[in-house]
């Protein structure tokens, strides 16, 4: 796959402006934190766009009508730690009654492979929507794997949201999972020569977690 039609990148002015300040090497961990869960919330938004919904009755107080509630399978959030920690809560802000799976993942620094170090789901996840979130994705390696693991546990519709994503890694995750949709705030040139994402953010989970 090479035309990264595997990728959505959400066009809107409040997540520009939020992702710009992020970016920024002069925001501070505090003011990162909360931008990472409010960009979040809005990526939300997208990545459940097309969820199947079902009529219902619902008494107001003047009369009866019809409501709306969401249908079909029931969400479950996969954060990769430790960056992913950072967007549950703006994610659970518009789907509060999603689980969270946890998957560890690390990546080494020199070759770029990623290692899982812990993963824990709840059960039945053949009958889940999966949503991976993840802040950055750069060669992709980490998203593929983490996919890897969700599909040996059963999972079958796995979606991905990230916010910021490098082509190299749309691409590779495109080829490994072509069944995966990618829902990013930003698609960004390319990656360094130490497998950074260019411009970027820097290192997300040290950012989130102050551990430069
Ligand atoms: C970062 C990031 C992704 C991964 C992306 O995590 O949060 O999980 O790198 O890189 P890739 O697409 O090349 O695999 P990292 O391994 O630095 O761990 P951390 O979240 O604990 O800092
Ligand atoms: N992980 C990060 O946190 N940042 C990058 O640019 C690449 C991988």
């Amino acid at each position: 796959m090479n035309d990264l039609s595997n990728l959505t990148v959400v066009d809107h002015p409040l997540l520009r402006h939020k992702l710009g300040i992020l970016r920024s090497k002069t925001t501070h961990k505090k003011l990162f934190v909360d931008l990472v869960s409010e960009i979040s919330t809005l990526l939300a938004y997208e990545v459940t766009r097309d969820l199947p919904e079902e009529e219902v009755e619902v008494e107001t107080p003047l009369e009866r009508t019809t409501g709306h509630r969401i249908a079909g399978r029931k969400l479950v959030l996969v954060p990769v730690l430790r960056a992913g920690l950072g967007m549950v809560d703006g994610f659970l802000r518009v789907t509060p009654s999603a689980r969270v799976g946890h998957v560890g993942m690390r990546r080494d620094e020199e070759s770029l492979q990623p290692e899982e170090y812990y993963f824990n789901m709840p059960e039945s996840l053949e009958t889940r929507l999966v949503i991976v979130i993840d802040p950055m994705l750069a060669t992709g390696g980490s998203a593929a794997a983490t996919i890897d693991g969700l599909k040996m546990k059963g999972a079958r519709q796995i979606r991905m949201a990230c916010l910021v994503a490098a082509p190299e890694g749309v691409r590779a995750l495109g080829q490994r999972h072509p069944d995966v949709h990618i829902t990013a705030a930003a698609l960004d040139r390319q990656l360094n020569d130490i497998g950074y994402i260019v411009p970027g953010l820097g290192d997300a989970g040290d950012r989130l977690f102050g551990t430069t």
